[in-house]
């Protein structure tokens, strides 16, 4: 007896421990806030979201609140802060609260078997969204919800080849975070489409994290070490609003002087686009909350669940944007 409620008031303790250090590193308050384990008959669902580091994140975060509170379930969210020990935290903080099931988008692909191991032996059911992991282990997830991100580099990458045809094109990569799925894939995807095309060179290739300052910060360096850009590619829209203002600063005409690719079709970018400021865009759907909640709720009823479920997704050229921007939810 006296041992149960040593337990508990350990189990509780525990948590708090690991909740405070939520906080402390920027874990939302609807995880400090949260009661541990939800009521019975409500599903409670932790989400560990990588950051808020573009226009694209800030979308998918609400698409899945609003989704939660469209199906009834509990969320308790976090914010990473672009840092894999704060989603490790997270997960462990969700295990410890007992909720009925964890979601998240892995920040990097490596690196996270033993965090899903333990869901795993705590039976609490995981699904990826967004972003992948590399593990051979796929009894460690359930579902993997988001795009083809080595299609989204392709589609970019067969963009340019017919854009450009056989002229000499050097092109600059803002890649986004190093080790993250859509950065290696979009590389990937990309280099397939243009191997073909020994006129177009990738001369230079770095991390702006996804994030439109360090998209600027990088193409600011690229713009003094190298003086005949043609193109720049990079991985999404706020990398890519980033170097406009470096190429701007810089006395040159974004879009005209220096063509510029990028991927996720997010409101800015779009509005970038249709101002001929952007060449093309490769979209990438943030709207994954509805088939979360979906997923979820199967996976709780002991239901049949795909592996892969791929979203749907298409390109924009400057006129397709300036037909699509006044609808555009994001
Ligand atoms: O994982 C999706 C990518 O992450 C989006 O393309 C990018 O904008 C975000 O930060």
């Amino acid at each position: 007896m006296e041992e149960t409620v040593l337990k508990k008031v350990l189990t509780a303790a525990t948590a708090a421990v690991l909740i405070g250090s939520l906080a402390a590193c920027g874990g939302e308050d609807s995880v400090a806030s949260s009661e541990a384990g939800g009521s019975s008959d409500t599903i409670t669902m932790g989400f560990a979201q990588v950051g808020a580091e573009s226009g694209w994140r800030t979308a998918n975060t609400k698409s899945i609140q609003e989704s939660a509170k469209a199906a009834g379930i509990e969320l308790k969210f976090s914010d990473a802060q672009q840092k894999q020990e704060n989603q490790i935290k997270a997960i462990r903080s969700y295990i410890q609260q007992k909720v009925d099931v964890i979601a998240f988008s892995p920040v990097v692909e490596t690196g996270w078997d033993s965090v899903l191991q333990e869901a795993k032996r705590a039976k609490i059911p995981v699904i990826l969204t967004d972003r992948a992991v590399d593990s051979e282990d796929e009894t460690l997830y359930e579902t993997f919800i988001g795009s083809d991100f080595v299609e989204e580099g392709k589609k970019a990458g067969e963009w340019l080849v017919q854009e450009v045809g056989t002229a000499e094109t050097n092109v600059v990569e803002l890649q986004g975070t190093t080790g993250a799925a859509p950065a290696n894939d979009r590389r990937d995807g990309f280099e397939e489409a243009v191997s073909g095309s020994p006129n177009i060179k990738v001369i230079a290739s770095q991390t702006g994290d996804f994030t439109r300052s360090g998209g600027k910060e990088v193409m600011e360096a690229f713009l003094k070490s190298n003086p005949d850009i043609d193109v720049v590619y990079a991985h999404n829209d706020d990398m890519g609003l980033g170097a406009i203002e470096a190429i701007e600063a810089a006395g040159k005409v974004p879009g005209q002087d220096i063509k510029i690719i990028t991927v996720d079709a997010v409101k800015d970018g779009m509005q970038a686009l249709a101002d001929g400021k952007i060449n093309f865009i490769v979209e990438c759907s943030p709207l994954l909350g509805d088939q979360l909640m979906d997923a979820a709720q199967k996976v709780l009823a002991g239901e049949e669940v795909e592996k892969r479920i791929v979203t749907e997704e298409t390109t924009f050229t400057q006129e397709q944007a300036v037909e699509a921007l006044p609808t555009r939810k994001y």
